[in-house]
């Protein structure tokens, strides 16, 4: 505990800030600080709570009753039988990605696999309401119940040798697909999509609850998340937004507020995270006059922002705070008109992606009926939806293989400016809807300040940055 003392007090040294005197630690468990993240911020009083992670100490999947802020651990499955993280990890690994950049790649390259030999044999290393666990991975052996990173993987990494032995897929993810990539792919991301229904209809059935809430890293796998929204399972379904251990701090953090604290958390939905750094107007304006930009002043004027649109030019979007979690929720994006087919491959070879991987959209949240089956609103762009029929011929820039999307309704008291970029495309297209996705170039991490916005917009492939307020054109 002292160690752990004075390293918050080097933290808060190096931010130049004074350490108080008498720091106390408050231990939280990983599961538990997800399962708080998720609940405290669903706006839900009773629910149930699904945290599936790689690992957290030694469990990877927990099911959690929480009634009035109280929680309790209904099922536990430890890493060595129950990590759907770890899995899919290692499945990447065999495809050509690493751990952490490949889980969401790998869901994008699953749609053009089919089930076959690498399903079947995946599957068959997993029981179902086996013993005390909702479900688990048989790998032959004794297990001991251990949190080092090595043992716990190792399970993980038996199977997807197992299921592709020897080393890795022979393909260049930049290439022509390849079979054995697409399959493995589609094996990984079905059986994820199996376990974590069958998960929530355990949780259902087994606590009674009718509201869903969802954290952990494989809480990220948005296609999962459609499943289980449209089994209807559930009356309600919250997923924090950073459902990954970007989030776990502010789990743990409402989590203390109420148990240790005695204070009380307000029963709110969360709706948006725009919650990193800011710039103000003034700094912006010097570094666009900084850099000698031939740029213009239109305040919130996104009219000539949308005219770049239309006109099938990809534009860079940077305004006010940074957004908490993975995506790029209209402050730190890249946009383009999701109407024209090209601008899939166009966008995917600014940014340095595969040229396969899909593009969301961002859309006005009053129109969602007309384009998604059964949709919700969602901010976040961890859910997906079904394309109604037809809709994929409207905006195919950003309808993946499987007629789905990874969307983000946008309402105007949640994002301003970003909610009238799109009602000015709509005035003029017709279409309520734009592809939207992070800023960044390839192998770089989301833009935070207006310098690296601009310094972006010079090395990328764009058009035009509109940057708090000023419209720069290339
Ligand atoms: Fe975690």
């Amino acid at each position: 505990m002292e160690l752990a003392r004075r390293f918050i007090r080097f933290i808060i040294h190096s931010m130049g800030e004074n350490a108080p005197e008498g720091i106390r630690i408050i231990s939280v468990p990983h599961h538990l600080a997800h399962a708080a993240s998720a609940y405290y911020f669903s706006s839900f009083n009773n629910a149930v709570v699904l945290t599936v992670d790689g690992t957290g100490e030694f469990e990877a999947t927990a099911v959690w009753r929480v009634k009035n802020s109280e929680f309790e651990k209904v099922a536990s499955i430890p890493t060595v039988y129950g990590s759907l993280g770890a899995l899919y990890e290692n499945i990447c690994v065999k495809i050509g990605y690493d751990n952490l950049e490949g889980p969401g790649k790998v869901m994008g390259l699953a749609p053009y696999g089919k089930a076959g030999k690498y399903y079947e044999k995946l599957k068959s290393f997993v029981r179902f309401d086996d013993k005390d666990y909702p479900f688990r991975f048989d790998v032959p052996g004794k297990w001991m119940i251990k949190n080092t990173f090595s043992y716990y993987s190792k399970p993980y990494y038996f199977i997807a040798d197992s299921v592709y032995p020897g080393g890795k897929v022979p393909w260049s993810p930049r290439g022509d697909l390849h079979p054995d990539a697409v399959d493995l792919a589609w094996a990984v991301q079905s059986l994820t999509e199996e376990v974590m229904l069958h998960l929530a209809r355990w949780a259902r059935e087994h606590t009674g609850e009718d509201k869903l809430g969802l954290a952990g890293g494989v809480a990220l796998n948005a296609k999962a998340n459609m499943f289980i929204h449209y089994s209807k399972t559930f009356n309600d379904m919250f997923i924090f937004p950073a459902a990954n251990d970007a989030g776990g701090p502010i789990g743990a953090a409402a989590w203390v507020y109420e148990h240790a604290l005695g204070g009380k958390m307000r029963r709110e939905r969360l709706r948006t995270v725009y919650l990193g750094p800011e710039y103000s107007d003034e700094e912006v304006k010097k570094v666009v006059e900084r850099g000698g930009w031939d740029a213009k002043y239109v305040g919130d004027d996104v009219n000539p922002v949308v005219d770049l649109v239309v006109k099938g030019h990809v534009v860079a979007w940077y305004q006010g705070r940074a957004e908490l979690g993975p995506r790029a929720l209209g402050n730190r994006s890249i946009i383009t008109d999701p109407r024209r087919r090209d601008m899939w491959g166009v966008v995917n070879r600014i940014k340095g992606r595969e040229w396969w991987g899909p593009l969301a959209p961002s859309l006005l949240e009053e129109d969602a009926d007309k384009y998604f089956t059964d949709p919700v609103p969602h901010q976040f762009m961890i859910l997906m939806f079904k394309y109604r029929d037809d809709m994929c011929e409207v905006v195919p820039a950003v309808c993946h293989v499987d007629q789905t999307a990874r969307p983000q309704t946008v309402s105007r008291d949640e994002n301003k400016t970003w909610y009238e970029l799109i009602k000015a495309f709509k005035d003029i297209t017709g279409e309520g809807i734009i592809l939207n996705t992070s800023f960044n170039l390839a192998g770089e991490p989301l833009v935070e300040t207006p310098i690296d916005a601009i310094k972006s917009f010079a090395l990328g492939g764009f058009k035009a940055i509109y940057l708090q307020g000023w419209l720069i054109q290339k």
